[in-house]
């Protein structure tokens, strides 16, 4: 009697559980690379469900993916290092990235042959160093037969790494690709459907949408979720490339929202006109502006700035005398993580781990998904 009655309450409530797991299930990843000087072994990995070696490269004459002498071994180690915290995080090997040469890319995927040298040595480097997958960063495709070439190249990759599965009897590598904001690149349109079909999921680099030096004149949040009309500033936010990419085929439960772990800092031309699409005069203190997470911090403290969380697009931002600093604090990570989960989202990504604040921003991540 005691036991069918336990058993009446238990199993009910363990199916509402997994439902509710199932339902609210979000994927934390997070890029690390080498030269960022933040050690693998300090990533606290529990924070995370998939970890990105950024980057390995392609050699521009065999168009096979190599790693440089200075990132092999931490390559080899990666794995190991950050299961110790958790041992059921995810790695994946990142291939590209915004510094390397998109030429290479597009001769590489032009040619069976060279498909082929990429997608071999790939899933050959990914399997030999113990990574969960791979992770193509081709930034960007920017031509009409660069996107034809990426489809076939994409679905190369998947069928290629179907056939090393039942050859090796190994589970699957994890196939993933860190993609444009939008579904469509100043007019061109991605293979969306070949890449729906062929990844996993796909990294939206919402990001980067304003700084000083590409808009110098005002203010601008640099990864705002929505837009403001009217504001002076581009037309441009995440939840806006977010839609693109569904209404391009992509199911939501392949897309993860990219979080910048970093801002832009610009000279104020009045001090006291410190908000949103303020008068600006470019970078404030030269070079490209962008700051880190932890950078930011520092700032803050050190100069008692003034910051202020605006809901309407979702962004943080700063000011201490002419320096105004764009970026994404607690209060826009809780935000853009309870988007993910409403849009039923595979989760959300951040670039770079190294630049948060004693796991900050992580663990608001991490505590807002659970909830
Ligand atoms: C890592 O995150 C977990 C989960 O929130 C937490 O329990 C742990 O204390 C964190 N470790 C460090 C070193 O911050
Ligand atoms: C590319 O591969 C060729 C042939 O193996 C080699 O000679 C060359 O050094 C490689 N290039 C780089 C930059 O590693
Ligand atoms: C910024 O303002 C300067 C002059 O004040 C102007 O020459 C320039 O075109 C503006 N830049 C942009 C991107 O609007
Ligand atoms: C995208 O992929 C998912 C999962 O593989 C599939 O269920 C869905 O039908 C695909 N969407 C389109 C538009 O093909
Ligand atoms: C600076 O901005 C404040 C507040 O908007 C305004 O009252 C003041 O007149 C401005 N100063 C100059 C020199 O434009
Ligand atoms: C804007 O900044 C440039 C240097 O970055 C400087 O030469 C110029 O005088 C500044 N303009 C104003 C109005 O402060
Ligand atoms: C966000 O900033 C815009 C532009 O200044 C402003 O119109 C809006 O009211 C602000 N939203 C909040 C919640 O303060």
């Amino acid at each position: 009697m005691v036991f069918s009655k336990k058993f009446q309450f238990v199993i009910p409530f363990f199916l509402f559980m997994l439902h509710l797991h199932a339902s609210t299930a979000q994927n934390i990843g997070g890029y690390w690379f080498a030269g960022s000087g933040f050690p693998a072994s300090s990533i606290n990995s529990t924070l995370f469900t998939h970890l990105f070696f950024a980057f390995a490269d392609i050699n521009v004459t065999t168009y096979r993916v190599t790693i440089s002498s200075s990132n092999s071994v931490p390559l080899s180690s990666f794995t190991q290092t950050v299961q110790q915290k958790n041992p059921s995080v995810k790695t994946l090997l990142s291939i590209g990235g915004g510094a390397s040469n998109p030429s290479i890319f597009s001769a590489m995927a032009s040619q069976p042959s060279s498909r082929k040298s990429f997608i071999d040595s790939a899933i050959q480097l990914a399997r030999s160093n113990n990574l969960h997958g791979i992770d193509v960063d081709w930034e960007y495709p920017s031509t009409p037969s660069d996107m034809q070439n990426f489809g076939q190249l994409v679905t190369e990759l998947r069928t290629s790494v179907v056939i090393e599965a039942r050859d090796s009897g190994k589970s699957a590598l994890l196939l993933s690709a860190a993609v444009f904001r939008s579904s469509n690149y100043y007019s061109l349109n991605f293979p969306a459907k070949a890449m729906n079909d062929s990844f996993d999921f796909l990294n939206l680099m919402t990001y980067d949408f304003h700084g000083p030096n590409w808009f110098p004149n005002r203010t601008a949040p640099p990864a705002a979720l929505y837009f403001q009309t009217n504001s002076g500033a581009y037309q441009v936010g995440g939840d806006q490339g977010i839609s693109s990419w569904i209404a391009a085929g992509v199911s939501p439960r392949k897309i993860a929202l990219g979080i910048p772990y970093y801002g832009y800092a610009w000279r104020l031309r009045n001090a006291s006109n410190n908000g949103l699409y303020a008068p600006a005069n470019g970078s404030a203190f030269g070079g490209d502006g962008s700051m880190g997470y932890n950078q930011i911090r520092a700032f803050v403290s050190q100069n008692g700035a003034r910051c202020v969380y605006n809901s309407t697009v979702v962004t943080d931002y700063c000011s201490s005398g002419t320096t105004w600093i764009g970026y994404d604090d607690v209060q826009s990570v809780t935000a853009k993580v309870n988007y993910c989960k409403s849009r039923g989202l595979f989760g959300h990504f951040v670039w770079h781990v190294g630049a948060d604040n004693n796991w900050a921003l992580s663990q608001t991540a991490y505590n807002t998904w659970k909830m």
